[in-house]
């Protein structure tokens, strides 16, 4: 009797060992089936590059077939470098790049290449000795926002002949993002003889660093020297008018002190609805979908546009309303 439960409990033993083993290689199976993205970011340094990510990570689901590898480059390219060593290594089937600065990616490219890796670069631009060291690109037009922005700066200060003095908060230099920003801008200082730009500094994309660097002009220009606050993106402009409000300092519509953005994200568009912000350029993070796009396409083994441009306008004061913000996704 003992014997013949014994041998009932092996055999309910067995079976469900036989069932488990079935559903962890259901589950293997699966993985292997999954598409598999690595990302590498250049960090987190404003709220528009984490709803880049999160646009990112919603179009690469498990549900669609796709298994996402994010990594955070920490604002140091070798970092993200690495990360796209470690992608090769680990046999991904694409790389999606967002470099931090346009240079200096040729070798890893290179390494991407000869390991039959696709590498669709994303929001900033490189600039390689030759172009098939990646598939594809989908960003910002840098150039046609900075145009954006100078043409409204333009028909502000159409016939003036007094000065116009600006101050002019750079990003990270030597990425896409600040080189159109910054080569429009100079650009146009160039073409007016009565612009000029009376302080230039890099905030790295950040609020703290264009709080400091502004605190630190406050200290040595008046107030009424300056007519123009050219920020790279909505960070540094937060940060910017941080340091004008603790030096109770005014700015924006209806003021002599006229403040200019890149991103419009939510925040950002509030203050100018508010008048704080006369211009937001907009630069669109909602690049996931376009990302999906062109990663599903080659999988069909279809050819994709070498580049894509996003999407993206701009928002003064008038054309802004709370319904407008609340229908915006970041
Ligand atoms: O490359 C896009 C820029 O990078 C955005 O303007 C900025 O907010 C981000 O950090």
């Amino acid at each position: 009797m003992v014997k013949k439960y014994i041998a009932l409990f092996c055999s309910i033993f067995l079976l469900l060992g036989l069932v488990a083993c079935t559903d962890t290689k259901t589950e293997v199976e699966e993985e292997a089936d999954l598409t598999v993205v690595g990302f590498s970011q250049p960090g987190a340094e404003s709220t528009w590059r984490v709803a880049l990510t999160d646009s990112v990570k919603e179009a690469f689901t498990e549900e669609r077939g796709y298994k996402l590898i994010y990594k955070d480059g920490k604002s140091k390219q070798d970092n993200q470098i690495k990360d796209i060593r470690t992608f090769i290594q680990q046999g991904v089937d694409y790389i999606i790049l967002c470099p931090i600065v346009e240079t200096g990616w040729d070798t890893v490219l290179e390494e991407a290449k000869a390991a039959g890796i696709p590498v669709i670069i994303c929001d900033r631009n490189v600039v390689v000795s030759n172009e098939s060291l990646y598939t594809a690109f989908v960003g910002s037009n840098f150039k046609a926002e900075g145009e954006d922005a100078i043409s409204f700066l333009e028909k502000v200060y159409t016939d003036e002949s007094r000065p116009i003095n600006i101050l002019h908060i750079q990003g990270t230099i030597g990425s896409s993002a600040q080189m159109g920003r910054s080569e429009a801008l100079e650009k146009a200082v160039e073409e007016h003889d009565n612009w000029n730009i009376i302080g230039q500094e890099c905030g790295e994309f950040t609020k703290a660093k264009a709080r400091e660097i502004m605190k630190n002009w406050l200290a040595e220009i008046a107030a009424d020297e300056i007519n123009v606050v050219y920020c790279e993106n909505d960070e540094e402009a937060m940060g910017a008018m941080a340091s004008m409000n603790e030096a109770g300092i005014e700015y924006g519509v209806d003021t002599d002190i006229m403040v200019v953005s890149f991103d419009a994200t939510s925040a950002a568009l509030e203050m100018c609805l508010n008048g704080q912000i006369n211009l937001e350029v907009e630069c669109n993070p909602l690049q996931g979908p376009y990302l999906y796009n062109i990663i599903s396409t080659l999988e069909k083994g279809n050819a994709v546009p070498k580049i894509a441009y996003v999407d993206e306008g701009y928002f003064t004061k008038d054309m802004l309303s709370k319904d407008i913000i609340a229908g915006r996704k970041y």
